[in-house]
């Protein structure tokens, strides 16, 4: 029999309105069930909403250094529990145990870094235009973000929006992907030992069209944050601007390996290999495009089949396996339908223009720097790209015109750093980011202040001009 999962709503683990479960399998072994998951409705989603409002009230009262405190203490358990989340993950979702405590790892260093914001969260203040006056800002919370998270990065993704959401005050609800609640449920029960009152966080498991859908369209939830296809992305675009509700996309890539003649053909290769079958190639950063200069082409392309055909595949929980299982067999089916290397692919043609999301790489031959760049940029997402190349004036150049949010020079297209601000231009996203210093500022409302202590009454832009 396998264990039955809860909601967390109004500070209680409770069964779903509808009475409705779905069952959680390991994409390595289709006959290990991991339990069985809330399916619910939108009454619940209502609950999570009313209970938030009451967890808001009091978290956005306490100071933020106290809030650090808490996700200090996130922070702490999650190194203590890396090993179990990370096993557990990798049961729920494949990616290989290595992978799977490095995603651990990034939510660690996230919990780390907002700990420290709570005694920052810089306002600013500036001269004002008229006498005994001051001019300043500071951020105040918003209210209840609604965070929507894929199944890839099952905890470093919600902890890349949540923790900063709480640090800055807000309270969160949170609907993981359907095909990972359980780390899901992990890292709620983290957040509840670390001492965060009950209320300031709800979770809410279901689909996307059900319960994600009854919270995007509720006027309480002010924010809301979500990971995921750009065809999602834009339905909830289309609401939320309706709404005029504040949102953070982070969807599709299509992102590019460049590889110059004068390359470190191994170290290349190194990359290669990783950005492209890291993580199954179910990364919205995944190498899926390498653009080759001509000279190296032909013997580059050799390298790569060679490796590539000795790559290990199998359960991630097994040692010696180095590519674990896609997430599902639709996504299984999805692939399939592409060979792992491509060669001989022309810019514009579909396999170099639409997201995969599994371990498949499309190969392009190219003459010069300007036509990898261009390349590069011809398609509809711009996240991330890296370039290969020991030339230091062309690898300044191509940090300029690469059209992407994020460009490494002699690394893989993978590998963003939690204090880094981490996002893509055009589709993939739509202008904010993730991670670092950024996201502090989508997650607070800034509040302008002006004291006027001059007893008279001052007109600014009028009263100005006295020396
Ligand atoms: C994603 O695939 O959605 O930079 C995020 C990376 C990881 C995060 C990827 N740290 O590849």
């Amino acid at each position: 029999m396998s264990e039955t999962f809860k909601n967390f709503i109004a500070g209680e683990w409770v069964a779903p309105s509808t009475g409705e479960y779905f069952d959680n399998r390991n994409p390595a072994d289709w006959n290990d069930v991991i339990g069985k998951f809330p399916r619910s409705g939108p009454a619940d989603m209502l609950k999570a909403i009313e209970s938030a409002k009451r967890g808001f009230a009091r978290w956005s009262k306490t100071p933020a250094p106290i809030r650090g405190q808490v996700l200090q203490r996130v922070g702490d358990l999650l190194v203590e529990r890396k090993d179990a989340i990370a096993k557990a993950m990798t049961r729920e979702m494949g990616k290989v145990l290595a992978e799977t405590r490095g995603d651990v790892q990034e939510g660690i260093d996230t919990a780390f870094y907002a700990a420290t914001e709570g005694r920052r969260l810089f306002g600013r203040t500036v001269p004002s235009e008229l006498r005994n006056k001051w001019a300043m800002s500071y951020r105040r919370p918003i209210g209840i973000a609604g965070l929507i998270t894929p199944f890839n990065f099952p905890l470093a993704i919600p902890t890349w929006k949540m923790f900063p959401a709480l640090l800055c005050g807000n309270a969160v609800i949170f609907k993981p992907a359907e095909d990972v609640p359980h780390t899901g449920h992990l890292l709620v029960e983290v957040l509840i030992e670390a001492g965060l009152p009950p209320e300031v966080v709800q979770l809410v498991h279901g689909q996307g069209s059900v319960v994600g859908r009854a919270m995007v369209e509720h006027r309480d939830v002010p924010v809301i944050s979500f990971t995921g296809s750009t065809e999602t992305g834009s339905l909830i675009g289309a609401t939320c601007g309706k709404m005029h509700k504040r949102l953070s996309l982070e969807m599709g890539g299509k992102n590019a390996m460049i590889v110059m003649d004068d390359a470190d053909l191994d170290l290349a290769l190194d990359g290669v290999l990783w950005g492209a079958f890291g993580t199954t190639g179910q990364r919205c950063t995944a190498t899926s495009r390498l653009i080759l200069q001509d000279k190296i082409h032909d013997r580059f392309l050799r390298m790569v089949c060679d490796r590539a055909e000795k790559l290990r595949l199998g359960p991630g929980l097994e040692d010696k396996s180095e590519v674990g299982p896609l997430i599902h067999e639709v996504a299984r089916q999805k692939v399939a339908e592409y060979a792992t290397v491509f060669a001989g692919v022309k810019a514009g043609m579909r396999v170099e223009q639409e997201e995969i999301f599994g371990p498949a790489l499309a190969v392009i031959k190219v003459k010069d720097l300007d036509e990898a760049i261009r390349v590069n940029n011809d398609v509809i997402y711009g996240l991330s790209s890296a370039l290969y190349t020991r030339d230091v004036n062309g690898a300044f150049r191509a940090i300029e015109d690469l059209d992407n949010g994020i460009t490494y020079v002699n690394a893989p297209t993978i590998g963003a750093e939690a204090h880094m601000p981490f996002g893509g231009v055009k589709q993939t996203g739509n202008g904010h980011r993730e991670g670092g210093w950024e996201v502090y500022d989508f997650y607070s409302e800034t509040k302008t202040v002006y004291v006027d202590y001059s007893g008279t009454l001052q007109r600014a832009q009028i009263d100005t001009y006295q020396t």
